[in-house]
């Protein structure tokens, strides 16, 4: 009885100690995650944690609900209000030297219809390495300030742009348009970022500029956001109903409201003088007082911008010609083998640590087998790697062998992971597991795949809590994710997981129910249906149901203009396994698939299936068919009974004859151009 009496005593005093050392590692955590002004050494404060560690582990049913080791709030948590973006947020294809830059030219002259020889307008800036920013200017005031998300919806952070230079409230002259968006990179200074990180501690320093930048502007706080130094330069326009002609006449009236754009952009008619911008901008890197990656081109008229539109993420317009990466040697330690989302099995080389342009590289990706056999890359030996931007660092080449160099690198004869069957496909370097449907690496893979920012988008769920649940068996297929809630009591038990953290992940999943097709299309993980096939199969069937009905009628699937033979394979594939078809009803229970929003226009050819054939005279054959598509047509490569037009140009083939055996209306493409007229 004495004994028990102890215990209690003891455990008394043990729980107590637990509740400061919470609170003291919560307070210190507060002042060096928030507000950047530590009050103890990095010492003391890893006492304290070891401290807590040590209790916890022995007394594992003392451990607090909110203790130090709760993931709360930040990790899991709708931080910002999401923002739908007037017109999207693209991106940009990446060049790395001359004949990128004249393949990109060829390509964009071939699309306008254009002779060789014609000379094409390019405006050139360097590319600032930070985060892009949508501002959203009402009759001249500061609606909002968004980040790019996925392009389309993005994260509202107007209250943490306030003290940003080079973004007005308000902006200077008069006659603004109605609705302007203004798009710019938001950065730090070389200088203030070193500023900034010199008063952090050690292990919270930011590794580079660019991530410093973001850590400060998605901060929930905006009084921190208010104190770093953040600078905004706009590079591009989004939604407006002003005409400007040129980039740069935008950019002038940017310069009368009093908004920054590069002072170092240049106009080109030819190629070798766009090469010689970028020699002399790289030239200027390092004393430029911010971090640029690259130059990037874009045509001068906005015209042409009109008329080229995008492909995937990427304007046909412009390109980012990028410096060549940052380059260092180091020691390979190990050599993993990873299993991705399809099956692909990367081998990985794990590094002594090093430092790289101000980051730090651990691993480094060999690519394939193929690789490891040229390069004769072995453990031990001393490696040439590289790393460019948000690209996984490389291992370029050997430097120098190991001494003992018996242990070659032979691609695995099983999954490392599922211990299934690999195999290589003919034209591909890649191995892979074929174990589609059981291995736990590429089942894993798709759980995180769908759950990501491009699929169906549930803030805050990364791959530590899916494989957290995964092993637990928790979640095993995407559909089990809408029945977490049946496992509440066994998870708020985990480590890590509390009250907080569970709400805001119901929350989240349950935000992320709303979901439009071709997201739904793409997040499923069907192989080769990326964004842009997603968004294909989207338009051409509408809604959900239809999408199901027609995905394993080949004759329905070859039809559709831009979909290749391994697409439709895998579609078909993905449809007829049993699984598959359960995981779909199931998702369809439970979330509300809105269908595909064609273009709201009056267009004469909204909704019509047309046929090109022959050769077009005016316009390249991707012109006009990315103008059909824009008009809301779908273009498919036969005719059939369903064509609402053939439009027929110079030699046109045997479809112009099937058209005229189906009665089809036939079009010349004079016709045709009279009808899209604006
Ligand atoms: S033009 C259609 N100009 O680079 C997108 N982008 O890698 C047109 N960036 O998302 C962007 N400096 O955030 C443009 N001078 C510049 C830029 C720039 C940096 C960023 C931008 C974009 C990313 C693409």
């Amino acid at each position: 009885m004495i004994k028990k009496n102890n215990i209690y005593k003891e455990e008394e005093e043990i729980k107590k100690r637990l509740e400061k050392l919470s609170r003291i590692i919560n307070k210190h955590n507060l002042l060096y995650h928030q507000k950047d002004k530590p009050k103890i050494s990095d010492k003391e404060y890893d006492d304290y944690v070891k401290e807590n560690n040590k209790l916890e582990k022995q007394y594992p049913h003392l451990i607090l609900n909110n203790g130090p080791n709760t993931i709360v709030g930040s990790s899991i948590s709708n931080k910002f209000k999401k923002i739908e973006h007037k017109s999207a947020m693209l991106s940009l294809a990446n060049a790395f030297n001359k004949k990128d830059l004249s393949d990109f030219i060829e390509r964009l002259k071939k699309f306008l219809n254009l002779e060789e020889k014609t000379n094409i307008s390019f405006i050139g800036e360097p590319k600032i390495d930070g985060l892009s920013l949508n501002l959203l200017y009402e009759n001249g005031k500061l609606k909002t300030a968004s980040t790019r998300g996925d392009g389309k919806i993005g994260e509202d952070v107007s209250n943490n742009i306030i003290n940003v230079i080079g973004i007005p409230k308000q902006l200077n002259g008069w006659k603004h348009p109605k609705e302007i968006e203004i798009r710019g990179e938001i950065f730090l200074n070389k200088k203030d970022f070193i500023k900034l990180n010199s008063n952090l501690q050690e292990k919270h320093k930011f590794s580079n500029p660019r991530n410093a930048a973001a850590g400060s502007l998605r901060q929930l706080d905006p009084n921190i956001t208010k104190t770093r130094p953040l600078r905004f330069i706009a590079h591009g326009l989004g939604y407006t109903k002003k005409k400007y002609m040129t980039v740069n006449e935008f950019y002038s009236e940017l310069k009368l409201w009093g908004i920054p754009n590069s002072n170092l952009t240049k106009t080109f008619n030819s190629i070798d003088s766009m090469m010689d911008y970028y020699h002399v901008i790289e030239k200027k890197r390092s004393s430029l007082k911010y971090d640029i990656d690259g130059v990037v081109f874009k045509i001068h008229s906005y015209d042409l911008h009109d008329r080229l539109g995008f492909v995937g993420k990427n304007p046909r317009w412009a390109i980012a010609l990028k410096f060549s990466a940052e380059k260092t040697s180091t020691k390979i330690i190990d050599i993993d083998f990873q299993v991705g989302r399809t099956g692909a099995i990367t081998p990985v080389g794990r590094l002594e640590e090093v430092n790289i342009g101000g980051v730090l590289v651990s691993n480094a990706t060999l690519h394939n087998f193929d690789e490891i056999a040229k390069k004769d890359i072995r453990i031990g030996d001393i490696v040439q790697i590289q790393r460019a931007g948000d690209v996984i660092p490389q291992v370029i080449k050997v430097i120098e062998k190991a001494k003992n160099r018996n242990n070659i690198i032979s691609p695995p004869k099983f999954c490392p992971v599922c211990n299934g069957n690999v195999s290589k496909e003919k034209d591909e370097a890649i191995l892979r597991c074929i174990n589609q449907y059981n291995c736990d690496a590429q089942k894993i893979g798709q759980l995180v795949h769908f759950v990501s920012k491009q699929g169906i988008n549930i803030d805050g769920f990364g791959v530590k809590q899916i494989k957290q649940f995964y092993d637990l068996n928790f979640i095993k297929k995407i559909d089990d994710i809408f029945l977490i809630d049946m496992h509440k009591n066994n998870i708020l038990e985990l480590d890590g997981w509390g009250d907080q953290s569970y709400n805001n992940l119901i929350k989240s999943i349950d935000n992320s129910k709303k979901i439009n097709l071709e997201r739904f299309i793409f997040a499923i993980g069907i192989r080769y249906v990326g964004e842009t096939i997603s968004t294909l199969l989207a338009k051409e069937f509408l809604n959900i149901d239809n999408f199901i009905n027609n995905s394993k009628n080949y004759e329905r699937l070859i039809n559709i203009d831009g979909l290749g033979p391994k697409a439709i394979d895998s579609i078909v594939d993905y449809f007829s396994n049993t699984l598959n078809q359960k995981t779909i009803l199931n998702l369809i229970k439970k979330l509300t698939i809105s269908n595909f929003r064609k273009p709201q226009s009056s267009s004469f050819f909204n909704n019509k299936s047309i046929v090109f054939t022959g050769s077009l005279l005016k316009l390249s054959r991707d012109e006009a068919k990315h103008l059909a598509r824009e008009l809301g047509a779908t273009i498919t490569s036969t005719v059939s009974k369903r064509t609402d037009y053939v439009i027929v140009g110079d030699k046109p083939g045997s479809k112009a004859k099937k058209a005229m055996e189906l009665k089809i209306p036939i079009m010349t493409e004079d016709d045709w151009l009279n009808k899209i007229k604006p």
